[in-house]
């Protein structure tokens, strides 16, 4: 109560109605992680969900070694946002969050059969069904007004574990593979239609040209071009390391170099279905690229979306 007053008073505006140090949920394992925060199991009564900590005033980005300091909007954002579009469409549900001190919690229902960034290998049996289920996560974030931001393999969940537990994936075949869903999650980098940009863009493997070139007026476009590289990846796994340097240093005609040559990879030049959605997605024009939405009606995920 008295630090509830104290930031009131004094504070930047980061306040919760629900400040204690009591956390709600035992926490336990990590179960992942990222720039922003990280993941773990945490119980309560036998119910186990995940808990994605945040810490409130700063961001520590490991891989450059630097702590950054983090916007409390963009903190609540990511719950607010998660409330809105969790639980509907292939999203993660979200089940509430708690605040200390220092720290945000966030929980979501626990996904237990880790990412798809493990399955990539075997992807390709499931991926009519997979990328039905993406594309209509990202139709449904779209469809609100909410543009994701950071679709990648890690940020989506797989919701089935094998026999023998989560290491056990990698020797299964086809016929031994239980059926699973995807559930798309981490709002972390998620931004509501017109909303100020004050974050800084994110780049990397999975982002679409115009990002990588700082000229995306249009963050729901970017997000489609994301949707069809992971499914362009399940579908014929992932692109290699080269082809996406050279989509980084090359502009518009890199992209239209970069798509011709994924697009004559096996087996998508077998499979005209997977071929004509990448196609469309992967179009280095964001004004002309295929939306998440209009991708539902192409006939390698048509009828798919369970
Ligand atoms: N609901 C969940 N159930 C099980 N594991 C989860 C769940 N949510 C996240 N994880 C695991 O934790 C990892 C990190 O979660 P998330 O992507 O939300 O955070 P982050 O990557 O730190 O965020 P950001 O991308 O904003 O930095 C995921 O890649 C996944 O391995
Ligand atoms: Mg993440």
């Amino acid at each position: 109560m008295i630090l509830w007053l104290l930031n009131k008073l004094f504070g930047t505006g980061d306040v919760y109605e629900d400040v204690s140090e009591e956390l709600p949920y035992e926490i336990g394992d990590r179960v992942g992680g990222g720039t922003f925060g990280s993941v773990f199991v945490a119980t309560r009564d036998e119910k186990k969900v995940a808990a994605k900590v945040l810490l409130k005033r700063v961001i520590i980005d490991e891989d450059r070694n630097i702590v950054l300091p983090r916007r409390a909007a963009s903190l609540r954002e990511e719950v607010a946002i998660s409330k809105e579009l969790g639980g509907k469409h292939h999203c993660v549900s979200c089940e509430g969050y708690h605040e200390a001190p220092d720290r945000l919690y966030v929980y979501y229902e626990l996904i237990t059969g880790g990412t798809l960034a493990d399955r990539l290998e075997t992807a390709h049996f499931h991926a009519r069904r997979w990328a039905a289920q993406l594309l209509d996560a990202v139709a449904w974030c779209h469809a609100k007004g909410i543009s994701h931001r950071d679709i990648k393999p890690e940020n989506i969940l797989m919701t089935r574990v094998e026999k023998g537990g989560n290491r056990g994936w990698r020797k299964l075949n086809k016929d031994d593979e239980p059926e699973c869903d995807v559930r798309l999650c981490d709002w972390g980098s998620a931004r509501r239609r017109g909303a100020s940009v004050n974050e800084a863009e994110i780049t990397g493997f999975w982002s679409a040209p115009e990002v990588l070139s700082g000229r995306c007026s249009d963050d729901m476009s970017a997000d489609n071009w994301s949707a069809g590289l992971v499914v362009l990846a399940m579908a014929a796994g992932r692109p290699s390391e080269a082809d996406v340097r050279e989509l980084h240093r090359g502009g518009l005609a890199g992209a239209e170099h970069f798509r011709a040559r994924v697009l004559k990879v096996q087996p998508l030049t077998h499979d005209a279905r997977a071929r004509e959605v990448v196609a469309e997605l992967l179009d280095p024009d964001p004004t002309a690229r295929l939306a998440a939405g209009a991708a539902l009606d192409f006939e390698f995920v048509r009828g798919f979306v369970a």
